[in-house]
């Protein structure tokens, strides 16, 4: 890799370094904790509702298989997990392009979305790079994996300067920032399994086609649709330019709802854990069944969870206390979060 002075200045960046809700990278060493202690000969791990990518990176000594519903967060994993080599000085020289180059042209950012999220000169920026990024693909000057990467890149820096509380169901009215739009360079191992694999679909479905020695299964708990939340880094990384709408200026998501976020959740659950094909199902749940507002409310219970899970086998459960997300309507203090470990039966899946 050339070095960063023949290339010019840049930053780097590491996978947890964005915001997500029910992002699990705190609670990484009780999560690998249990796994250590608890299950035996773990070769391949299943991350089926993988967000950022959090948990997968815990487990980057395993073949793993990621997994989410939105692309944004395959594209990440991707990013971080996928098998292709790439060029890091190739990226490198592009982050550098980025952060220099001046934009004052027109596109489906600022048309959409000046002084909303971002300011109109960081949406002319924004759009730039995605359509760049996107033209240097389709000329067969990057790979998957550097195109990837290069979106990753953007996603991590529009994060960092986002005129929200982290998420995209509305942006600060009226607001400025003062921190200028900052490419840095992921640093993506080049030495992941050969054969991980990262998929981008309902895991519903993925779990009759994959074999893993664990699945983790970290749905969404309440109603709060992670489409609704991140719609805005979803239509950057698909960058199909849809139309957009209202105040928060989102897409049609309607192909991206979960079930999990509603009363489905149960229904959708019992033939997900029927379907896995593992001697470990590992799931991540917390305790806010009852505590909190409607909004924040569990969809699935206790009760629930035990019923389904022991279906398939012996079921413990671990417990860590940890503060929870709160968007200060809730009556939330303490919560624990929660593990409920599967060993299945033989034979079962
Ligand atoms: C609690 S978050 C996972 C957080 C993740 N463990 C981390 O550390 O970043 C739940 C994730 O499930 C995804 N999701 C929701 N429904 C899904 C489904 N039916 N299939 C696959 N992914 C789904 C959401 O997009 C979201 O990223």
């Amino acid at each position: 890799m050339e070095t960063a002075k023949s290339i010019g200045s840049y930053k780097t960046t590491l996978i947890n370094n964005r915001r997500y809700l029910g992002n699990k990278y705190r609670l990484l060493p009780f999560i690998s904790g249990v796994v250590e202690r608890e299950c035996r000969d773990i070769q391949v791990v299943a991350d089926i509702f993988a967000g950022t990518g959090a948990v997968s990176s815990a487990f980057s000594d395993k073949r793993l298989i990621t997994n989410d519903i939105m692309y944004s967060n395959y594209v990440c994993n991707f990013a971080w997990f996928g098998a292709q080599p790439y060029d890091p000085a190739k990226i490198a020289e592009l982050v550098v392009y980025y952060n220099t180059v001046i934009v004052a042209e027109e596109n489906y950012m600022t048309q959409n979305f000046a002084g909303t999220y971002f300011s109109r000169d960081d949406c002319a920026k924004i759009g730039f790079i995605r359509g760049d990024i996107e033209r240097r693909f389709h000329q067969g000057e990057l790979n998957h994996r550097e195109r990837a990467i290069l979106i990753t890149s953007l996603l991590y820096a529009m994060d960092k300067i986002a005129l929200t509380c982290g998420h995209y169901d509305a942006f600060r009215q009226g607001a400025t920032s003062d921190q200028p739009l900052e490419l840095r360079l992921p640093l993506a191992p080049q030495d992941n399994d050969p054969e991980n694999q990262c998929f981008n679909e309902d895991a519903n479905n993925l779990v009759k086609r994959i074999t893993a020695d664990l699945v983790y299964i970290d749905p969404p708990y309440n109603s709060r649709q992670y489409c609704d939340t991140y719609h805005l880094l979803e239509n950057v990384a698909r960058w199909e330019k849809p139309e957009v709408f209202g105040v928060a200026r989102k897409m049609d998501r309607r192909r991206l709802k979960s079930r999990y976020c509603t009363r489905e959740a149960v229904t959708a659950f019992e033939s997900l854990v029927a379907d896995i094909q593992a001697r470990y199902i590992l799931l991540s749940y917390n305790n806010m069944a009852t505590k909190g507002n409607s909004r924040s409310n569990a969809k699935l219970t206790d009760e629930d969870i035990l019923r389904i899970l022991r279906t398939r086998g012996e079921v413990k459960i671990f417990s860590s206390v940890y503060k929870a997300f709160s968007a200060g309507q809730s009556d939330i203090s303490d919560n624990a979060e929660r593990l409920f470990l599967c060993i299945c039966d033989e034979g079962e899946g």
